[in-house]
């Protein structure tokens, strides 16, 4: 299959994309948080060719993004929400969290991977939006990599690892957060537990409700697959580039050797006329920023090691420098 990446959607664009639907071959499209590999929720077909795609296993569901919250009333159960899930959704819709709720009928179980809770979340990214306008239901989108690799925060690295599995990428430049959504379920109509941090954090979420963190954020991989988590992608080696990643807690660059091939990647080394093997980010943020990307980058040039300096404050990377560890 010839892989056409489209930069300025238009009219024709959106048509191609729907056209691609009808065929049952899913999109890659651009979001706020990384690029996402689309597909109708309720075109099975092209849902389960996600699924063939990316080499995901069938047991990891997927989130179902919508435009409008009347899209909301036909996935969930509209009972079964609490006046403090509607404020979370008041105050960080459009945006990079995702909320469980129990599943209404429509949305089959190839989505949810047989459970009876459904992933939801408006995304910010306006060619997103527009996307789901134009087909008119919501989309599904996992992260737009090959299952296991970090996920995509250009339309290179899209096309790096789907070149010829997809017919269209659409090119929406730079992801502005480069990190997945922060995913929340509610345990009580007043609390949340966060099963995987991203740029909405615990502190934001405070402000309304009482949060808790589930143990799997900060542990390097679940190893068996027989192990019950919350959110099922949170067992698998994830993000990984394939040089090693090994951790650094207290860097001290004049006593870290940087053999051939090795690179290390920080935050904290500022005004440092600096080696060209040391990638400095100007924080942990920047860092958070350009993580996937740089994993990306460090593989092209063959890396066999990195190095990473372990943030102090920001939650979700610390979770996928942990993962991509495993
Ligand atoms: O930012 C994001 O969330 C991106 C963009 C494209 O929206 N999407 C994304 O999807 O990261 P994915 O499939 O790579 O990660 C979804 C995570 C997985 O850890 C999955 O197990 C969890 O959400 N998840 C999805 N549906 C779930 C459900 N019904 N119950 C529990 N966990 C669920
Ligand atoms: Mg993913």
């Amino acid at each position: 299959m010839k892989t056409e990446i489209i930069s300025n959607l238009d009219v024709d664009g959106l048509k191609q994309i729907k056209q691609s639907f009808n065929l049952g071959m899913p999109v890659v499209v651009p979001s706020e948080t990384v690029y996402g590999l689309a597909a109708p929720y309720n075109n099975l077909d092209a849902v389960n060719n996600i699924f063939v795609v990316k080499n995901r296993p069938q047991d990891n569901p997927l989130i179902v993004h919508i435009s409008s919250l009347e899209q909301l009333d036909k996935l969930v159960k509209v009972e079964s929400f609490s006046k403090a899930c509607s404020q979370l959704m008041d105050e960080f819709w459009p945006g990079p969290l995702t909320i469980l709720f129990e599943k209404s009928e429509l949305v089959d179980d190839l989505v949810t991977a047989g459970s009876n809770l459904v992933a939801v979340r408006m995304p910010s990214h306006p060619i997103f939006k527009q996307i789901i306008d134009f087909v008119g239901v919501p989309i599904v989108a996992p992260s737009a990599n090959l299952s296991g690799k970090p996920s995509p925060t250009n339309a290179s690295d899209c096309f790096e690892d789907l070149d010829g599995r997809v017919g269209i990428i659409v090119d929406g430049g730079q992801c502005d957060f480069g990190l997945e959504s922060t995913v929340i379920k509610f345990t009580t109509d007043n609390s949340v537990k966060i099963l995987r941090p991203g740029f909405v954090t615990e502190k934001d979420l405070s402000q309304f409700v009482d949060v808790e963190i589930d143990d799997s954020v900060l542990e390097s991989v679940i190893s068996s697959s027989e192990t019950k988590v919350e959110s099922p992608g949170m067992k698998y080696k994830h993000y990984s580039p394939a040089a090693k990643v090994e951790i650094i807690y207290d860097l001290d660059l004049k006593s870290l050797v940087l053999n051939e091939k090795e690179y290390l990647v920080c935050f904290s080394q500022l005004n440092l006329d600096l080696d060209e093997k040391v990638l400095n980010f100007k924080s942990e943020d920047e860092l958070a920023r350009n993580l996937f990307s740089t994993f990306r980058n460090l593989d092209r040039l063959n890396a066999s090691k990195i190095y990473i300096e372990f943030p102090k404050e920001n939650l979700a990377l610390q979770n996928r420098i942990l993962k991509a560890t495993g």
